[in-house]
């Protein structure tokens, strides 16, 4: 690892911007999908790649601060082209909606920024019945990928122009709990850990954006899926821990990163030509790095999908909940915006 201040292989830093690393590219005919872009790291990169001339579709779960962010946007760029989209990553049914939505628009999908995200919550179940870290952070995304992968495979195909998929992940992939996921117990509130259950949520957004690059290369399409860590950015991230907020945003603030600075490493794996054709690695200061050892290995990745996917030829197995009962429900590739429960408890 090259030192903290100095440029690494791609000739970008810590101290890099957003600005800087996208400097004299040309999004304009790409369209970007960017959740959670009503805030932080979200709403910076979503003025940086409209700045670059791409058309963003912020998919925000409150419309007002998603406008707002717009508008401020609009006021620096008069000429950017900006929608906003509401999506709430928690819940399944919320994500077929904005999906569906998404395609009756017939907008293309070049790149997706899965971005939203949820930090040390406490322990709570989403609407679906998941724990909500998990929930938003890995299987809402999960999701959201699946519904819009085939605009994505059509987009690259007509346009001659690789998609990307950029999961933004955190190195707090590291504090995940010893077995990485736990596959059996990730809606338990027994042993709950916040910190540990975010680790577990960010571990599987790389293992997801690994293992959907094994598949996009094994398929022959010019889609490529990375993963990164933003730095430590000044956010709103911190909303559960108003105490360790104040703390970072006085004392911690020489150490953190900015939004600009946090919003480059997304950019430069969205837009810049040194990433064309890299697909399954993990980037961190705009540079290559190497994530834990968890998060290389490709049988937990496969694990992962399997679990959040139950594939076959013609669906995927995903979780509704029904007065209160969880259920298992077949969703048809075919038509992947409804669900059909197919009646199966599993449990409370
Ligand atoms: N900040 C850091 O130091 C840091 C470090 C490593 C990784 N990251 C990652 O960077 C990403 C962005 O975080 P940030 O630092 O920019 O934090 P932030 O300012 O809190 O932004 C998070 C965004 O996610 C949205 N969001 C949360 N839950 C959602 C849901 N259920 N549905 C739709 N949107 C939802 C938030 O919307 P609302 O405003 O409506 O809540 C907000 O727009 C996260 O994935 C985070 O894990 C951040």
């Amino acid at each position: 690892m090259w030192p903290f201040s100095s440029k690494g292989p791609s000739g970008f830093s810590w101290y890099s911007t957003a600005e800087e690393v996208t400097q004299g590219l040309d999004g304009s005919g790409l369209t970007a999908i960017i959740t959670g872009a009503s805030s932080g790291i979200g709403a910076e990169t979503a003025r940086v790649l409209a700045l670059r001339g791409v058309h963003v579709v912020m998919a925000i779960r409150n419309v007002a601060s998603g406008n707002s962010v717009k508008e401020e946007i609009l006021r620096e760029t008069p000429s950017a082209n900006i929608d906003v989209m509401e999506v709430d990553l928690s819940s399944m049914e919320s994500i077929r909606k904005f999906a569906s939505e998404y395609d009756s628009r017939k907008l293309p999908l070049n790149l997706l920024i899965n971005n939203a995200g949820v930090m040390a919550t406490p322990f709570m179940l989403s609407k679906d019945g998941i724990e909500l870290q998990f929930a938003t952070n890995h299987v809402g995304h999960f999701l959201l990928t699946h519904l819009l992968l085939e605009n994505m495979k059509t987009t690259s195909r007509e346009s001659q122009i690789e998609g990307r998929i950029v999961n933004v992940s955190s190195m707090g992939h590291r504090l995940a709990y010893r077995e990485g996921i736990c596959f059996d117990k990730i809606n338990d509130q027994s042993g709950y850990m916040s910190m540990a259950a975010y680790g577990q949520s960010k571990l599987a957004n790389i293992l997801h954006a690994n293992e959907l690059s094994r598949i996009l290369k094994e398929e022959g399409v010019d889609i490529t899926a990375n993963s990164l860590h933003p730095g430590s950015v000044i956010s709103n991230l911190l909303r559960y821990h108003s105490f360790v907020d104040a703390i970072a945003r006085t004392l911690g603030k020489p150490f953190l990163k900015n939004a600009q600075q946090g919003a480059a490493t997304t950019c430069y794996v969205a837009l810049h030509p040194q990433v064309k054709g890299v697909s399954g690695r993990y980037f961190d200061n705009s540079n290559l790095a190497d994530p834990s050892s968890k998060a290389k290995d490709g049988e937990l990745a496969k694990k992962l999908w399997d679990f959040s996917m139950e594939s076959g030829d013609e669906g995927a197995m995903i979780w509704t909940i029904h007065g209160g009962i969880r259920e298992e429900s077949f969703c048809n590739r075919n038509r992947p915006h409804e669900a059909d429960t197919i009646g199966c408890v599993v449990g409370r």
